[in-house]
């Protein structure tokens, strides 16, 4: 492992899986909105003697326009990158839209992981191994999607937005696999178990005493890490796999259908380029 990049990798596993690497020898991107983090990340980086090796990005990755320039500065900076990891989320129990008029949270848990696999697929395809590890939760049925209302603009809950998220990003996964898989990119679908991380979000006071609760109860960060860790070092042979908590999972079920996987790759391109389905 040479080049990886991880988008929110500042806190929870995204940054136990940073520093795991930057121990290992490799070098670390690491893309967070908040400077502060950014700086702990390259100060901690330094203290261990692998200061040279460690690089923050700041952007908001829930904005179309920053997740863009963010994956500029990386294919500038570097031309080859042998995994892309995808951590980042944000929790709202309150339906908010982004200054760019995204709902936050299809922005930020669909939109990005989209945009970033995309800008990022050349540099990707010059490693020997290259890899997407998209940290989700994989496995779910396709009746979480909203087709008509995508961006749940009518019933809106933090949780139903969360879980639809994750079945995008299983859907993603399948047209990045057809698309990008002839070019030797892997991807990897991969659900950690509920672990006690910093569950970055706003939360309404019901929600709020669940979360804590978890960070009490649920298993350590680094219990998360070893299934990401051996999809990093030794992508699966097929283009796309999915594992929950270290077991692999089925991709040819109905969860995974294609013709799913190819309407949300049109809705997609069509919202991107400005033309919003009804
Ligand atoms: N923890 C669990 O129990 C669990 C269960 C199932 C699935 N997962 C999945 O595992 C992944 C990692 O979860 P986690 O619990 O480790 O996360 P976490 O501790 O909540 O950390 C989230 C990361 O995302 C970054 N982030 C949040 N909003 C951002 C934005 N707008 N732009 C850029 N970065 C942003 C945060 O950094 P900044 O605040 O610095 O921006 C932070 O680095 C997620 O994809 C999650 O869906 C987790």
């Amino acid at each position: 492992m040479n080049t990886l990049v991880i988008a929110g990798g500042t806190d929870g596993i995204g940054k136990a899986l940073a520093q795991a690497y930057l121990g290992r020898g490799a070098t670390v991107v690491v893309i967070g909105r908040n400077p502060e983090r950014g700086r702990h990340f390259l100060d901690t980086a330094r203290a261990a003697g692998a200061g040279e090796r460690a690089f923050f990005v700041t952007a908001d990755l829930s904005l179309l326009t920053e997740t863009s320039r963010a994956a500029e500065e990386i294919r500038a900076a570097f031309p080859t990158v042998d995994a892309l990891v995808f951590c980042a989320r944000h929790y709202r129990s309150r339906r908010t839209e982004t200054s760019e008029g995204y709902e936050e949270n299809f922005a930020l848990f669909y939109l990005s992981r989209h945009l970033l696999g995309e800008a990022l697929a050349e540099p990707l395809s010059r490693a020997e191994h290259p890899v997407i590890v998209n940290v989700a939760g994989p496995g779910a049925g396709l009746e979480l999607v909203q087709w008509d209302d995508l961006q749940l603009s009518r019933h809106y809950h933090g949780g139903a937005a969360l879980g639809q998220g994750g079945k995008l990003n299983d859907l993603l996964g399948v047209s990045y696999a057809e698309q990008h898989g002839p070019a030797g990119i892997r991807y990897v679908l991969i659900h950690p178990g509920v672990t006690a991380t910093g569950f970055s979000g706003e939360y309404d006071a019901g929600t709020l005493s669940h979360i804590r609760s978890m960070q009490h109860h649920a298993k350590p960060v680094e219990a998360a890490l070893p299934p990401i860790i051996a999809a990093i070092d030794e992508p699966p042979a097929e283009a796309l796999s999915a594992y929950v908590e270290g077991r692999r999972i089925p991709v040819d079920t109905q969860g995974f259908d294609p013709a799913a996987a190819r309407r949300l790759r049109d809705l997609t391109d069509r919202l991107l380029a400005g033309s919003r389905p009804s």
